[in-house]
Order: structure tokens, then sequence, then C-alpha cells
């Protein structure tokens, strides 16, 4: 598949164009920010083992009945994905208190949630990213009342999906971050699923195994990424760096 225009650059990923129009290329980065950019960094190793990681929930979903834009995974760093249109909502889906909404709210990290929490934010990093509620996103006609509907059915779904998968592997699921993309009249899940984007907690010993350990500087953010790795496959990454 050939690499064309470089259609948009964000903070983890490059998305380009490919000689089919229904399919797009993301690239992983290693760059790691925090905090609407604002603390920055590297993470060695972080694009092969995104690529990798988010292949695996996304094959996982589908396995489930769960659409999502992933198509193949086609180099170290690169994925094929189908060409969707991003709605600019990201989803939040948490089980245990944890980080902004510990702030929020005054309550301990940790604090177990009586039933999932859904949130949503509007995607503009210029704002921060600044959480809203359904009437906002149906307002300012960023999604429709129907598609808002479907996005939390499946952040629902994703979150059941995920939980059950990890729990017998020794990782409680805090919480994660959808992004949804249109495709021909559809809602798929799109973006990325990996410890970016996710609060993975070691059951055992309640150890970070996401980017929280690079957001609060607790050193071993790539060991962090590759045992998440060896928990799901029982296989040491592969990552040619
Ligand atoms: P929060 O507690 O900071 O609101 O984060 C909730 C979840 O969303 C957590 O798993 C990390 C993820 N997340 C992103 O993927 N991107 C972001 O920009 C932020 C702020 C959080
Ligand atoms: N990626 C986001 C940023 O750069 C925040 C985060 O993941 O904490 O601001």
């Amino acid at each position: 598949m050939e690499r064309g225009e470089l259609l948009y650059e964000g903070k983890a990923k490059r998305v380009y164009r490919t000689d089919r129009p229904d399919r797009y290329l993301v690239e992983f980065k290693d760059e790691a920010t925090a905090f609407d950019g604002k603390k920055r960094g590297t993470i060695a190793d972080k694009g092969p083992l995104n690529n990798r990681i988010s292949a695996y929930f996304f094959a996982l979903l589908e396995r489930a009945g769960i659409p999502t834009h992933y198509v193949e995974t086609v180099g170290d760093r690169e994925m094929l994905v189908q060409a969707v249109t991003i709605i600019p909502v990201e989803v939040v889906a948490r089980n245990i208190v944890a980080g902004s909404l510990s702030k929020r709210l005054g309550l301990p990290e940790g604090t177990p949630l009586s039933q999932p929490v859904v949130e949503y934010y509007y995607k503009r990093d210029d704002l921060g990213d600044p959480m809203i509620n359904c009437s906002h996103v149906v307002a300012l006609g960023l999604a429709t009342a129907e598609e808002l509907h479907r996005m939390r059915e499946l952040a629902l779904q994703v979150n059941q999906v995920l939980k059950e998968h990890l729990e017998p592997k020794g990782i409680v699921l805090v919480d994660f971050k959808l992004e949804f993309g249109r495709v021909d009249g559809q809602i798929v899940v799109a973006d990325e699923i990996s410890p970016d984007t996710c609060r993975f907690w070691d059951r055992a010993t309640g150890e970070k195994m996401d980017k929280d350990r690079f957001r609060r500087d607790l050193g071993g953010v790539t060991e962090a990424y590759t045992a998440v790795w060896r928990r799901l496959t029982g296989e040491e990454p592969d990552v040619r760096g």
C-alpha cells in the first residue's frame, strides 16, 4: 500500500492517504505529550508497542462484534485503517476513580464506581479538550442524538469486553478514552486503544502500566508498555525500535 499525502499529524500519530480512497495509513510515533502538550518527551519503542497493542485490542473487539476502523498491521509502526471521518468527541469510560475525575470530585484514586461512568470531551487542542455533556454534543452539531447514543452503547460494550479480557491477565481496566469515526453510515471505534489512552493497573501490586508513568515521572515507561504486551500475548514484543 503506497503512503500518500500526510492528512493529519497529532501528538502521537500521523495519518496518511493511501492509493485506495477508502484506506488510511496510521503511523505511531514515539513522542508523548501530557497536560495539553505542556509536557513533552519520547518513550523508546512506544510507537511499535502501541501499534501492536492497538491492533490486538481492535481485533479483540471485532471478534466480539464491535466495529472498528482497523484493517491490518502493515509495518512496525503502521496500521491500515478504514478512511473514516473522526467525530470530534472523546468518549471516556471509567470503572474506578482516577486522574481528572479524582481531582474534579475530590475522590481518592482507586475508589470503585458502582457502575461505569461515561464522559464526553470536545476534541479541541486549542481549548484543552473541555468536558461537555450530551446536550452540548447535539446542540453544537458534533454528533446527532442517534450517533451519541450509539457511541455511548459502544463505549460500554468496549468496556465490558476489555475488562473481562484483561481480568484473567492480572490487569485492572481503570478507565480509557475512545474516539469514533463515521464510515458508510456506520459508527466505528477509531484512533487507538493503548497504554497511552487507557489506565491499566496491575491487579496484584497496583502498579501503573500506562501513560501515567510518563505523566507523573514514575520511570519504567517502556517497561510498563512492554509488560502490557507480554500479559496480553505471553510473548516478548518483536520491536525494531
Ligand atoms: P483523565 O482522568 O485525565 O480525564 O483521563 C481519562 C482517560 O482518558 C485515561 O485513561 C487517559 C485517557 N486520556 C487520553 O487518552 N487522552 C487525553 O488527552 C486525556 C486527558 C486522557
Ligand atoms: N495527550 C494529551 C496531551 O498532550 C494528554 C494526556 O494524555 O494526558 O495533552
